[in-house]
């Protein structure tokens, strides 16, 4: 099935470990289906039809609710979750405050440490329909023992979630004389991406050279690029056009990702107008980060104070692949959070005022199918015969439901196993005993 197919009703087998019984799938172009049967064996979706005449061993009636493919986690540093207030906690709430309390967190690092915190958020996130991460390892000075612990976890985790690891040097390569062989030796030890930080290396130069040296390892290694470029308010920090250049020399275009890029919407509207056409060109993806964004960012303004967010609803309408990241759950940057990708939608929809009906669901589909997109995981991704069975049910009429709701999932499904499933709390009302 595809997305332009509004009836699905297709089968290459009869029988099925588990039947999804009368859930209305998302069909992200049209709307949501009429109530489906959904087939699965060893894995696999291997049936979709208005009513499957066969059972199972295992059935759920999901009377209308929605099936949704999962939640994906396009941004996350799962080396620094769970870290709040250690050393101590970051006062002044910016970005660089937060770099330095991680600086000294991270001398303690050890791999069980990084390895256990990474476990249990991932199963946090697993428990609210998250079944496809992107992490970034930091491989700055300190060496690699938070790759080597997130790689190790990606490795164990693989029959439940699944996880892609971006070696990351935070301090930048150029800031110490060990951290250019560092980011090569992370991709000879398995990062799936590489990444970079160049607004925070020394100079200008530096930074632009950084971009072009993650570009080479990149095509050395056959690695996607996700860098962190320009996450800051100065309307002068302007990397993006770099990567541009270098996405459109070297055409690697869509296995190329510019996060956070907060500068962009500070620039001035006639320089951001020429490097919309020039994205175009491109075909990078884009990822905010709506949640740490409005708060790390706008920290030195007075009144007005900027939204420090890229220019997502411009990307969106100009037909650029963008999605959204938690980034940060209790760490040195941000202190709050659970992880949940609804929660970043919900921002996203108000801290870019995208509040029109397509706009809220084009915010779903940034936490969903342009994720994969982000991810090159577009093959095992969506619900469609023939992929891998995981998917999600939520008790909701429709995507806007379910960001206005921040609805925890009924039901997670992953590979074809129930791996979590959550009965809806229940409040009672005890206003009548005061006649209210
Ligand atoms: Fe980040």
């Amino acid at each position: 099935m595809t997305s332009q197919s509004p009836i699905p009703h297709q089968f290459i087998t009869s029988q099925y470990d588990l039947i999804l019984r009368r859930g209305k799938l998302i069909l992200f172009d049209i709307g949501e289906s009429e109530p489906l049967d959904i087939g699965i064996k060893d894995g696999i979706i291997t049936a979709i039809s208005p009513n499957l005449s066969e059972s199972a061993h295992q059935e759920l009636d999901l009377a209308g609710k929605l099936i949704s493919p999962p939640f994906i986690e396009s941004h996350i540093h799962l080396d620094s979750v769970l870290t709040a207030g250690e050393p101590r906690w970051n006062q002044s709430g910016t970005l660089f405050e937060g770099i330095e309390i991680w600086r000294d967190r991270k001398l303690t690092l050890n791999l069980d440490d990084v390895k256990n915190r990474a476990l249990r958020m991932l199963q946090e996130q697993a428990k609210q329909g998250i079944l496809f991460v992107r992490t970034h390892a930091d491989v700055s000075a300190a060496g690699l023992i938070a790759l080597q612990a997130l790689l190790e976890v990606r490795d164990r985790v693989r029959d439940w979630i699944s996880v892609q690891v971006v070696a990351f040097p935070q301090d930048g390569i150029y800031s110490h004389p060990d951290n250019l062989n560092l980011l090569e030796q992370a991709l000879e030890m398995g990062a799936d991406v590489v990444g970079g930080i160049p607004h925070y290396e020394l100079t200008r130069e530096d930074g632009v050279n950084s971009v072009k040296h993650i570009f080479a390892l990149a095509q050395k290694y056959h690695r996607l690029i996700d860098i962190h470029c320009d996450e800051i308010d100065d309307d002068q920090s302007r990397f993006l056009e770099v990567v541009v250049a270098e996405a459109i020399k070297t055409g690697m275009g869509n296995k190329v990702t510019a996060s956070h890029t907060t500068a962009f919407a500070s620039y001035n509207n006639a320089y951001a107008y020429k490097l919309m056409g020039f994205l175009k060109r491109t075909q990078i993806n884009f990822i905010a980060n709506p949640l740490i964004n409005i708060t790390l960012q706008g920290r030195t303004d007075t009144y007005p104070k900027r939204r420090g967010v890229t220019r997502v609803k411009e990307l969106w309408q100009n037909g650029i692949n963008v999605s959204f990241g938690h980034d940060c759950v209790q760490d040195p940057w941000y202190s709050l959070g659970t992880g949940n990708m609804l929660d970043v939608a919900h921002m996203g929809v108000h801290v870019c005022q995208m509040t029109g009906r397509d706009e809220v669901n084009a915010c779903y589909e940034m936490v969903t199918r342009n994720a994969a997109k982000t991810l090159d995981m577009e093959d095992k991704y969506g619900i469609e015969v023939g992929k891998p069975a995981s998917l999600i049910v939520l008790a909701a009429r429709d995507r806007y439901d379910a960001i206005r709701t921040r609805i925890q999932p009924s039901y997670v499904i992953s590979q074809g196993k129930i791996i979590a499933a959550t009965t809806p709390a229940e409040t009672k009302w005890y206003g009548e005993d005061y006649g209210f």
